[in-house]
């Protein structure tokens, strides 16, 4: 598959239907992804990163049908990681000499990934390259989300491709923003930034503000990951500055694990003091060992406050529970405030760990955590209702 996007740029990447993980299986796709790559025919031929190495005879037929191969004047990678570098090795064996575009940390990437001594040119922000009629500018984007990542501009058809930045983990045949279903969209496009580029925050919006002091006309951002940004293009920019700044909505979420249901119950029972003292909070509940990690990231990231509530097993906490404050600590979200809850039935250690991994990642505990013994009986549940109306007091 291929189409035009304009009369010089043709989408060469791969739709990839059947993607359910990414990153191993740090990320999920419920949706499937696309691996964007992007050929340019002007005076110069170009193309623009490549495809997932499972699909790199598909990505490279597919190609000969488009272009004699030989005609490649360039190829720029703007990311080393191999969801877009994954096919480089296949095509330079047809085309070993053609010169490849990218950041020195790209070149050092490309070489760490596949120790090939192929032909880098090394660039760097506002550096050029003069195609014909279209001109192509380098923005390095380090730390967004790679040391190597880069972003090209293309004059005359105005077009940002973006790489990772603004992408999304979405299969769709209709490849546009405006033709897809605009909830799943943004479903996937938030979940994107929470999960994957919640810690570059601070980083995201220096660099939008460069590329905005540009002053370039932009008609479409062509991203390596989902549809391309051609209706309002700026819409998913101004989304990023927004994300990027400690964002929150009005919500606040509960996230727990239960042996025998003990803490699912002072869950709810906390939830219900929360909307007593706050009818309008939107308040959420999950299970972590029954919920898509990924997900729950994305709605803590949405959230102004959050608590974790765990069973005490053997002197710790659960798994799930465990391994989702270990993501918290890596995504380092700001501007969070949180507490703790949990039953016990003789140690009960669990609140005190939570609340210092809590701590550990820099969220603001801003209450003492309780815990229950055993199964919480009905005293117990409406302290629990009165915790959740004193940490809305918190807020
Ligand atoms: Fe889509 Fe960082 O690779």
């Amino acid at each position: 598959m291929s189409f035009k996007i304009t009369d010089k740029v043709t989408w060469v990447g791969k739709i990839d239907w059947e993607l359910r993980r990414f990153h191993g299986d740090e990320y999920s796709t419920n949706r499937g992804s696309s691996y964007n790559s992007y050929l340019i025919k002007d005076e110069k031929t170009v193309l623009i990163d490549t495809v997932w190495k499972p699909y790199d005879e598909e990505f490279v037929n597919n190609l000969k049908k488009e272009i004699d191969l030989n005609e490649i004047d360039y190829i720029i990678a703007q990311h080393g990681e191999i969801d877009h570098s994954g096919s480089l090795p296949l095509l330079m064996k047809e085309i070993p000499n053609t010169p490849i575009y990218c950041t020195s940390n790209g070149a050092k990437i490309l070489k760490g990934h596949y120790h090939q001594d192929w032909n880098f040119v090394e660039v760097k922000t506002g550096d050029t390259l003069n195609i014909g009629e279209s001109t192509l500018t380098f923005v390095e984007a380090r730390m967004l989300h790679w040391p190597d990542s880069m972003m090209t501009y293309m004059s005359g058809e105005n077009i940002l491709f973006s790489n990772d930045a603004f992408g999304q983990h979405y299969a769709s045949e209709l490849m546009y923003n405006d033709l897809v279903d605009q909830a799943e969209l943004y479903q996937e496009a938030i979940k994107y930034y929470a999960n994957i580029l919640t810690p570059f925050s601070a980083l995201v919006g220096k660099k939008i503000e460069e590329v905005l002091s540009f002053n370039l006309p932009l008609d479409m951002i062509a991203t390596s990951h989902g549809v391309i940004w051609r209706d309002n293009p700026t819409q998913i920019v101004l989304k990023y500055m927004e994300w990027a700044k400690s964002y929150q909505e009005n919500q606040i979420t509960i996230v727990y694990d239960t042996m025998w249901n003990g803490t699912r119950r002072m869950a709810e029972a906390i939830a219900t003091g929360i909307k007593e003292a706050d009818d309008k909070v939107a308040i959420k509940l999950f299970n972590a060992a029954h919920t898509d990690k990924n997900d729950i990231i994305t709605e803590l990231f949405k959230s102004k406050a959050f608590m974790f509530g765990c069973s005490t097993v053997n002197k710790g906490i659960m798994n799930a529970v465990g391994g989702l404050l270990d993501m918290i600590q890596g995504i380092g979200f700001k501007n969070k405030k949180v507490a703790a809850f949990g039953s016990y039935g003789w140690s009960g250690e669990s609140i005190k760990i939570l609340e210092e991994k809590l701590s550990a990642a820099k969220l603001e505990v801003v209450q003492e955590g309780i815990r229950v013994l055993w199964n919480p009986d009905e005293e117990a549940i409406n302290n629990c209702k009165e915790f959740g109306k004193d940490f809305v007091t918190k807020l």
